[in-house]
């Protein structure tokens, strides 16, 4: 059986880029592998979120989590802080992991960017705390969106230098995992090419939105004033809205569209009031279930504690032989 890992930061409610980037993966593995799914709030803190907001995005994930369908008694579903072993091994990795390398890393040159008054060393270090996470468990495979891959390059990287320093084969090759198919990379509504957290208001449809919000969003989307020939390419913002459709309605829907801009009579207004009304259709049992749990503090208290204990079985059993390789022996 093989071992799965992964994880999402805590910082706001899921959208729909981490819910076909990752989490429906998450759903569809936890029947057949040893899965391990946390919530990186360790990983969240390079941004200095206030302990109030950590606290209730972590519970919002959770509750994101086990709304769409992870069950916790066939995955183990838990806090990255509750897990200090993941700490150790990401102290153990950085005395392996050089500056060139962690600064050529785009995630990091595109942070340095955008906060260049935050440039921690936790940003510059994320992914030897993210290959951490992952070899911690000694995983095989990693459910993550197209946005992940370079970090699980590093990962791999991590994982054979430990090896060939100890001479050893204890840590498996762990891979970004769709499926065998390409890994997922939704897009923004915004005409840009990703869907995220922080990519500016109304770029993203979240797992919670109401409907009113969604047909408000999806109605605001960028388009252009149509095709002005048959099958002509399309621009990234109208080939941002049919990838949403691909995702989000029937194919015979899309087929539609599709037919309709290559002979030139789309009127995207139509495309859109469509794409709304599938996107709150899709997202609505969601929303249903995360109300539900949303007041239940002791179902949620018990799914962390349980996840807790299994997630340290597994890592326990890690550290100690890490030590033990490194030559951290008892007297
Ligand atoms: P994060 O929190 O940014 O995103 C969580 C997951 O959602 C995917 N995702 C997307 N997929 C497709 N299209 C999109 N627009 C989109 N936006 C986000 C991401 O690829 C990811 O799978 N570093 C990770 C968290 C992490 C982790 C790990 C993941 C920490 N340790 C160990 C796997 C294994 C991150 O920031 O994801």
């Amino acid at each position: 059986m093989d071992t799965v890992v992964s994880g999402i930061r805590p910082t706001g409610n899921l959208h729909l880029g981490n819910y076909f980037g990752a989490l429906k993966n998450f759903i569809k593995m936890q029947n057949e592998n040893n899965c391990y799914f946390f919530i990186a709030d360790y990983h969240s803190l390079t941004t200095h979120p206030t302990p109030a907001d950590l606290h209730g995005n972590v519970k919002s994930v959770l509750i994101d989590y086990l709304a769409a369908g992870l069950d916790p008694e066939k995955a183990t579903l838990y806090l990255q802080s509750d897990l200090p072993e993941t700490a150790e091994l990401y102290l153990f990795l950085n005395m392996n992991a050089y500056l060139g390398e962690l600064e050529r890393v785009t995630s990091f040159k595109d942070k340095a960017r955008s906060q260049p008054d935050n440039i921690n060393a936790g940003l510059l270090t994320y992914p030897t705390l993210m290959a951490a996470d992952i070899i911690i468990h000694k995983a095989h495979k990693v459910p993550v969106g197209k946005d992940q891959e370079q970090h699980l390059e590093m990962t791999r990287t991590f994982a054979n230098r430990f090896n060939r320093l100890y001479k050893v084969d204890y840590f498996p090759e762990p891979v970004a995992y769709n499926f065998g198919e390409q890994l997922i990379k939704i897009p923004g509504l915004d005409g840009s090419t990703k869907m995220g957290k922080s990519e500016g208001e109304g770029n993203a449809i979240f797992l919670n939105d109401e409907p009113a919000v969604i047909r408000k969003k999806i109605m605001k989307a960028v388009t252009d004033s149509g095709p002005t020939e048959p099958n002509q390419p399309k621009p990234q913002a109208i080939e941002n809205i049919f990838a949403l459709m691909k995702a989000l309605s029937a194919p015979d829907t899309l087929a539609h569209f599709e037919e309709a801009y290559n002979e030139c009579r789309i009127r995207y207004g139509d495309m859109k009031k469509q794409l709304a009304e599938d996107a709150i259709a899709f997202t609505e049992p969601f929303r249903e279930k995360m109300r539900e749990l949303a007041a239940d503090d002791n179902y949620l208290r018990r799914v962390v504690n349980m996840g807790k204990e299994k997630a340290h079985a597994s890592a326990g059993q890690t550290i100690r032989e890490v030590r033990e390789i490194i030559g951290f022996k008892s007297f």
